[in-house]
């Protein structure tokens, strides 16, 4: 069978000198998550005037750009990523001044800004699928969806066996008998990309945010939005379900992702990204199977970066890490693109957590970090990590996930996941929530643990020990001595406990076993922990010069 990904690549990334690099090569962008980074009004739930009253702590902390979650017109189904409107704001969130007055304002302080693209599915709120309910099964209505006939006698039996990756069947029956896929919640209706409304639909979106200055897009679920055409069953079908099953690595049976023809999308966008000025972008997430496929989004005339979800799910070892470093060099080699590297997101457990939590994970999480910043290529943070937040365990009856709403009623209790407890708002001052989220008492719409007082941005600027002073330390350090060195890593140690690599003149040692080591020879340029006597302390990373 001839491959289906063996297209020809152009070769249009060809070194580029230095001076003209596009902005987004090596920036670490910070994650946004809009409900809960900083509420202006005092509704409980985070927004665009807060975060534009709070970039002057991002321009601070040393990042170079920052990517906002969902924040147009939603029913928050699933926080956003239900979008009813691309062209606006949702209330809750403000007004379409209010997105121009934070572009405006990042610019000022010199900071990017990537907003959310969701174009796998919309709200099931959203015009045209409130159409394709009012309209019968065959009209053109319905064809900017997949709805089909079911199986079975009456088609009461769904049309395939695909399973929603927040738990249950991935199909949901409308009055008039016919199915419409969703390959996440109910609400969220997935969009036939096959159909050529739909791709120009959503280029007359990418214009709309390019024309008002964003500087990128992080495109969501960019693996699924074509589908094996047949819309065949899957092979594999007792593939675990739930948001656990974003994160499985097992080489499945998949006719729902990544698909050859995907890549037409992004090709056109590129295009049209190209049409503007100042290097706009695209970032991918992605959850390929492969590091290579990884690699296909960033081919020459497609997106310019891709989550690399490898190193994010890695274990806590060094020769793991060492695993992903050389796999994600050899993967991207051959589209001459450059790594990201991530290590949290709100869809997964924070890293300090996954990594044992208590003063172990924190320990373990700045390692980590500080590793990940010496690397070539791009970082991505997410809001919190910087201040040493755990995943906090969140009470059944504050959840809002619908990932764990889902698998409540579909999957044994041991499967229940739920991404509530890495989106808590952020702690900035105070002694009690809402710790500065929001004015005056108003509570946040999800509770914060109360021992997060001593965890508060105000609490950490005091502190030159904190995470905080560390992250922004770490920052520093990367511009002024990893930024340009070299575009390559070449690897001294990824053996047992200790990896070692060295990036320009910059040595980086992470040690993630329980002994200490000896540290080779050089000048301490920064380290995540103690290193005195030249040893280098169990869970601690330091750059050498
Ligand atoms: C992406 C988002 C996640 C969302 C899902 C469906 O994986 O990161 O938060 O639930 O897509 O849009
Ligand atoms: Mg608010």
């Amino acid at each position: 069978m001839a491959d289906p990904y063996d297209d020809p690549v152009p070769d249009l990334n060809d070194p580029i000198p230095p001076a003209d690099q596009p902005w987004w090569r090596e920036a670490v962008t910070y994650q946004v998550y809009v409900r809960s980074f900083a509420d202006s009004d005092g509704d409980g739930i985070g927004d665009l005037p807060g975060i534009t009253s709070r970039l002057p702590y991002l321009r601070d902390l040393g990042v170079d750009a920052l990517w906002i979650t969902p924040f147009y017109t939603s029913p928050q189904h699933d926080h956003g990523y239900d979008v009813a409107d691309y062209r606006d704001v949702d209330p809750r969130f403000g007004t379409l001044d209010d997105a121009d007055a934070l572009l405006a304002r990042a610019r000022e302080l010199g900071l990017k800004v990537i907003v959310d693209l969701v174009p796998n599915h919309t709200s099931s709120e959203h015009e045209w699928f409130r159409a394709a309910l009012a309209s019968p099964p065959g009209s053109p209505e319905r064809a900017r969806y997949l709805f089909r006939d079911g199986r079975g006698p009456d088609g009461a039996e769904p049309p395939n066996n695909w399973k929603s990756v927040f738990g249950g069947d991935a199909w949901t029956r409308v009055p008039d008998g016919q199915w419409y896929l969703h390959l996440f919640d109910t609400s969220q209706p997935d969009l036939d990309w096959r159909n050529p409304e739909v791709g120009d639909m959503f280029e007359d979106v990418l214009r709309f945010w390019l024309d008002r200055g964003v500087d990128g897009f992080r495109v969501d679920v960019a693996h699924g939005l074509l589908k094996e055409e047949s819309l065949r069953d899957q092979i594999a079908p007792e593939q675990p379900t739930g948001t656990g099953a974003m994160v499985e690595r097992a080489l499945n049976d998949e006719p729902m992702w990544d698909q050859p023809e995907v890549h037409d999308v992004y090709r056109r966008w590129h295009r049209v990204l190209a049409e503007y000025d100042g290097d706009r972008m695209c970032v991918a997430e992605a959850w390929t199977q492969t590091p290579e496929s990884m690699a296909r989004f960033v081919r020459a005339d497609e997106m310019q970066q891709s989550f690399n979800f490898d190193w994010l799910l890695a274990p806590w070892s060094a020769g793991a890490f060492a695993k992903v470093i050389t796999g994600t060099f050899a993967a991207l080699e051959d589209v001459h693109a450059q790594p990201t590297w991530v290590l949290s997101n709100h869809d997964v457990v924070r890293h300090a957590t996954r990594y044992g939590g208590g003063p172990v994970g924190l320990a373990r999480a700045r390692a980590a970090t500080l590793t990940m910043l010496a690397l070539p290529g791009s970082a991505y943070v997410y809001q919190g990590e910087e201040l040493g937040l755990e995943e906090v365990e969140v009470a059944p009856e504050h959840r809002q996930d619908p990932a764990y709403l889902r698998q409540k009623d579909t999957a044994p209790e041991s499967e229940w996941v739920g991404r509530d407890g890495c989106r808590v708002p952020i702690p900035w001052a105070g002694e009690r929530p809402p710790f500065g989220f929001g004015p005056g008492d108003a509570q946040p719409w999800i509770p914060q643990p109360l021992d997060w007082a001593s965890r508060t941005v105000e609490v950490q600027e005091q502190d030159p020990g904190s995470t905080l002073a560390f992250y922004r330390r770490a920052l520093a350090a990367r511009r002024e001595h990893a930024l340009g060195s070299s575009d390559t890593v070449e690897m001294l140690t990824a053996e047992g406990d200790v990896l070692a690599l060295r990036r320009g003149s910059l040595t980086v040692v992470l040690n993630t076993g329980p002994a200490a080591v000896e540290l080779p020879e050089g000048e301490v340029v920064i380290t995540s922990g103690d290193v005195t006597d030249g040893l280098l302390p169990a869970d601690t990373a330091v750059w050498l010069r």
